[in-house]
């Protein structure tokens, strides 16, 4: 479903409202709740109402935090999603140390999509095979942003990445930044129970437009790829983003 607000601090505060909606329920029905952060600088606004305005409606103790993608590069590097994350939300409020679970960019990529993957296979007690669609196995929330090229978390077109099947995580260079991610395959966002995309500005109307409407070419526009299959899919999109639909 496609949910349109007037403009950024409105997609930002209904942002807000489904994070504090997921956690309450999820932690109702399962005691924590599992989410996958996004990067970019799309969530920054969000992470800071989620921080203020909106912190005591979360409990923190019981969320975990894991994060979409990362880029390759150390944690307080100034492109790190992690280092992103942790100034704007992470440090202001009382979420354990133990349930922020960063991808560690400053590994070589295979090695730290390995490692993640191992992590999250942990957390959702699964120890081999497709990620589960029960409660407490599977992200109840997940956070994407959408690129003007139609990438979505590091699924870059024209990457493998984008029709990965079984890993839950893998390393991608990405030709175009000449740079290596790590990112969560499509088989870990299908599985899970929200997933939520936030697009917001003129620079994204186009994209969204043919993500939204044009067949679907998961190679050309990787974001179409992102379909769960026992769970939401929710767009929260600003009306400049929205002009084009
Ligand atoms: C990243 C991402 C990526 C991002 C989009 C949108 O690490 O860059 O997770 O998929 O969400 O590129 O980025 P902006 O919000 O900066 O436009």
């Amino acid at each position: 479903m496609v949910e349109v607000f007037p403009d950024a601090a409105a997609l930002m505060r209904g942002a807000a409202l489904r994070f504090v909606s997921a956690a309450s329920s999820s932690i109702a029905r399962s005691g924590r709740c599992v989410v996958a952060l996004s990067g970019g600088s799309t969530p920054a606004a969000l992470y800071d109402l989620l921080a203020s305005e909106f912190r005591s409606g979360v409990d923190w103790s019981r969320v975990q935090l894991c994060f979409g993608d990362e880029r390759c590069v150390p944690p307080n590097h100034a492109d790190s999603n992690y280092r992103m994350a942790r100034e704007r939300l992470l440090e202001r409020v009382q979420v354990p140390a133990g349930n922020v679970h960063r991808i560690e960019g400053e590994l070589e990529p295979q090695a730290a999509a390995a490692k993640y993957e191992a992590l999250l296979r942990k957390l959702f007690d699964t120890p081999a095979g497709p990620p589960a669609v029960e409660s407490g196995k599977r992200f109840d929330l997940v956070l994407l942003g959408l690129g003007e090229d139609g990438h979505t978390a590091s699924l870059f077109p024209g990457t493998k990445a984008v029709e990965e099947a079984e890993r839950w995580v893998v390393p991608v260079f990405v030709k175009r930044l000449n740079a290596w991610r790590v990112t969560l395959t499509t088989p870990v966002f299908d599985a899970a129970a929200e997933v939520c995309f936030l697009v917001s500005g003129a620079g994204k109307s186009g994209t969204l437009r043919r993500v939204l409407k044009d067949p679907v070419a998961p190679q050309r526009l990787p974001a179409q790829v992102i379909a769960p299959h026992h769970g939401t899919l929710r767009w929260l999109v600003d009306s400049a983003a929205a002009i084009e639909l």
